[in-house]
């Protein structure tokens, strides 16, 4: 089963950024479903690294758009951006220091509490403004 469906309320109503988005959550449940298949613990670690790098490599790029355009909000946003990269990294170390912690129901409401309220909120007012 998928770690994270994309749901409705995710959406911020610009074709590319929806597009961009849906692709990462593709990328989790890639990510998830190979580690699953592979029975030994190492891979889990792994992908957690792997999707922590796929987030933070689409929060720079939008950290960069935010920068040259001197956006107003660009603290509050990437405050929010760094809080789920904590998140994410506190579950790599709980996985870490607890070989037998099941990552997947953490990071599954970790990842859909957070994607279903920033897309909403903070990267939905971003890209409305500057339409990337
Ligand atoms: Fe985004
Ligand atoms: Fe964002």
């Amino acid at each position: 089963m998928a770690l994270l469906e994309w749901r409705d309320e995710f959406a911020t109503g610009i074709p590319s950024i929806d597009y961009e988005h849906r692709n990462l959550i593709g990328l989790i449940n890639d990510l998830h479903t190979r580690a699953m298949r592979d029975p030994d613990k190492g891979p889990v670690e792994d992908t957690l690294g792997d999707i922590h790098a796929n987030i933070s490599a689409h929060f720079a790029l939008e950290e960069k758009v935010m920068r040259d355009l001197d956006y107003p909000q660009y603290d509050s946003h990437k405050a929010e951006h760094e809080a789920l990269l904590d998140d994410i990294r506190a579950i790599m170390d709980k996985v870490h220091a607890d070989r037998e912690f099941d990552y997947r129901t953490s990071l599954a409401d970790c990842l859909r509490d957070w994607f279903g309220d920033h897309f909403k909120g903070a990267d939905s007012r971003l890209h409305r403004q500057t339409g990337h």
